[in-house]
This record gives structure tokens, sequence and C-alpha cells, in this order.
């Protein structure tokens, strides 16, 4: 059957990898939310990975039609569909790495806070699953308001026993990739080769973009566009919520996002060296518990935390600005998780 296929193929045995036609280790990832917005074009990029040998796609709703569309396609993995709670276990054995875009998304005039009410016990629900049937995996965090879902999931791995901060991420790649696109139009240089640091947290000013770091380092931007580029890369998710105009918030920028942080986890996992992103995790960068920032990716999850780097005048001043709204946020999850 299917399932016991899978169950050979997540063997560690060096035996069994040198007679793999593919020379990556198999890894399964699982998609939770995977007939979403975000999910579907996100199950699709996860297809194109030839890192991923087994994927698993999981909802509430619409994963047989979902799987059955991108299994066809020809590349390494594998692909399960899993509907309904009843089938989550299933969905989630074995993972390696664990991506949660599930929940609703924004609508006009809408907060990432306001998701919360919903958004909250969905997450609660499905770490409860990820810390009963694969404890290890590493967790992308996708749903918002993510400043509150990632300190949901760590108190519910932390109640289950299975908490290890090196393995629980919010992604906040999108505000990463917003940044170098915008940067790079105004700065006139090739999209390519810009990098550009965001930390902090995922929601409005919460975000803060650091383009005195930027690379390369642009010298003919006024101090009123770096400004500008900081408030469209806070409010750049809004940008498209009002563009959708009630049909939801980013899906293929989020999916495409979400797909370079799962590739970067799943190159650490597998050993490559030098793998940095940034990302919302356990931290002592701040006073905060939780924190965005650059994070070296290994074996393990988070190797290293690296860090702010220097600020300048107008950094320093978001940084402070941004610090008692991210704690609220914070707060709020820890309460949440911590009520009956
Ligand atoms: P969507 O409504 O299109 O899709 C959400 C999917 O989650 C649906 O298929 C739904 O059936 C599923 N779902 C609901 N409850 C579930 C449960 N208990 N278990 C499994 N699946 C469940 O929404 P969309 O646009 O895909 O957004 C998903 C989430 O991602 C939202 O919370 C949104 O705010 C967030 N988001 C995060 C971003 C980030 O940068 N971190 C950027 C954009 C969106």
């Amino acid at each position: 059957s299917i399932r016991s296929s899978l169950h050979k193929s997540s063997s560690s045995s060096p035996l069994r990898r040198s007679y793999s036609s593919q020379s990556a280790p198999e890894r399964k990832v699982a998609i939770l939310g995977a007939a979403g917005g975000i999910g579907q074009p996100l199950s699709l990029l996860m297809k194109l990975n030839p890192l991923v040998s087994s994927l698993s796609l999981y909802d509430i709703a619409g994963t047989p039609g979902v799987a059955a569309d991108v299994s066809h396609i020809n590349t390494r993995s594998e692909v399960v569909g899993y509907m309904g709670e009843e089938n989550l276990g299933k969905a989630l054995e074995g993972a390696d790495v664990v991506i949660i875009p599930a929940g609703v998304p924004r609508k006009p005039g809408m907060t990432r806070d306001d998701l919360f009410n919903i958004n909250a016990g969905i997450v609660k629900g499905l770490c409860t699953a990820i810390a009963k049937y694969c404890p290890h995996a590493l967790v992308n965090m996708i749903s918002n308001p993510v400043n509150s879902t990632v300190p949901i999931a760590s108190e519910v791995f932390k109640k289950a026993g299975t908490y290890d901060p090196k393995r629980l991420f919010g992604v906040t790649t999108l505000d990463v990739v917003r940044a170098k696109t915008f940067y790079a139009g105004k700065a006139k240089v090739p999209v390519a080769d810009v990098n550009v640091p965001v930390v902090g947290g995922h929601a409005g000013i919460t975000i803060l973009p650091l383009f005195s770091q930027a690379t390369p380092q642009a010298n003919n931007l006024s101090d009123e566009e770096i400004v500008a580029l900081t408030k469209r890369t806070q409010d750049g998710g809004t940008e498209v919520v009002e563009a959708k105009a009630g049909k939801g918030s980013a899906t293929l920028s989020m999916a495409y996002a979400g797909a370079i942080f799962a590739d970067a986890c799943l190159k650490g996992l597998n050993g490559v060296p030098d793998v940095v992103e940034c990302s919302f995790v356990q931290s002592n960068v701040t006073k905060l518990p939780f924190f965005a920032s650059k994070v070296r990716l290994g074996k393990n999850g988070v190797e290293e935390i690296l860090g702010l780097g220097s600020l300048n005048d107008y950094e320093k001043q978001g940084l402070e600005a941004l610090l008692p709204e991210l704690e609220s946020s914070i707060e709020k999850g820890i309460k949440f998780a911590n009520q009956s």
C-alpha cells in the first residue's frame, strides 16, 4: 500500500539511500491547509523541489483533487492527499518538515490580529497533532497572526513535552521577498543580487526591514525614499488585500516565499552549509521571547541566531517602536494556549 511504502521510504538506512536513484536523502514534507489559496500553489512548488521525496497534502476539504492534480507532475516526490481530521495523523507521520498555511485570510480593513479568534484554534489543534505524530519535524508557521500563532505552537508543544525551540519557525520570508523587490526597483539594481534582512515580527510596524544592511548598497536613495520603502514593505500585505478587494490576501507570492523557506529548512537538514534566512523564532536578540532575525539553518533546525547587526538611527527607532506591539501579540498567543 502507499502507506507502507511511505514508511519504508522514511528509513534512514544508508544502504537504502545508496540504492536510491536520487542523491538527496528521503524527506517527507506535509502541508496543512493544502487546498487553500496559499496551499495549492505551495503544493505545486514543493512538488517541483527535488529535495522532497514524499509530499503529504492535508486539508479539511478539497485535498483529493489537489493531490490527484499535482501527483501527475513528473518530478521525484510521491504525493498523497489526506482529507478530514481523522486522517491528520497519517498525513503527519514521518514528516521532516510541516508547513502550515491553514486558516482564514484577511479581507479589506482587517488587521492580521482580527484573524486571531479563528486561526488560533486551528493552529492549536494542528500543533497538538504534530506533537503526537511528528514531534521532531521542523514546523513552518504561515497562518496569521504569526506574531501570536508561533507562541501558541510553542505552548502546545511545551505542554506535550515535545517543544524544541530550534524546530519552530514563523515564516516571514514574504517580508524579505517584498523588501528585496521594492528595494531593487528603487535602487535600480538587479533584483537577483539583492539581499535585505527583515527583523522583528510579521504585522505592520513589527516588520522592520534593515535597508542600511541591504546589498548591494545603493547610495542613490534619500532618507525619504528609505522611509517610503520601509512603509511599503510593512504594508505590502495590505496592498494585496486591497487589490484583491475581498477575495483574500497574498497567495502566489506567499507560496513562493513559503517554498523558499521550506527549501532552506530541507537544505539545512541535509547538511548544506551556510543556509541563512530570516525567521520569527525563539530568540535572545531582544528582551522578547520571540523575534525575527537572520537564522542559520542546520541538521537540527536553528543552528545559530545571527542577531541584528548594526542599525542606523531610523532603524533603532523602528525597533523601539515595535517592541510593545510585538510583546502584546506574543502574550496574547501564550495566554490563549494556556486557557482551558
Ligand atoms: P484560504 O482560506 O484560501 O485557505 C486556507 C485553507 O485552510 C483552506 O483550504 C481551509 O479549508 C484550510 N483549513 C481551515 N481549517 C483547517 C484545519 N483545521 N486544518 C487544515 N486546514 C484547514 O487562505 P490563504 O489565503 O491560503 O491563507 C492562509 C493563511 O495564511 C491565513 O491565515 C493568512 O493570513 C496567512 N498568510 C500568511 C502570510 C505570511 O507571510 N506568513 C502571507 C499571506 C497569508
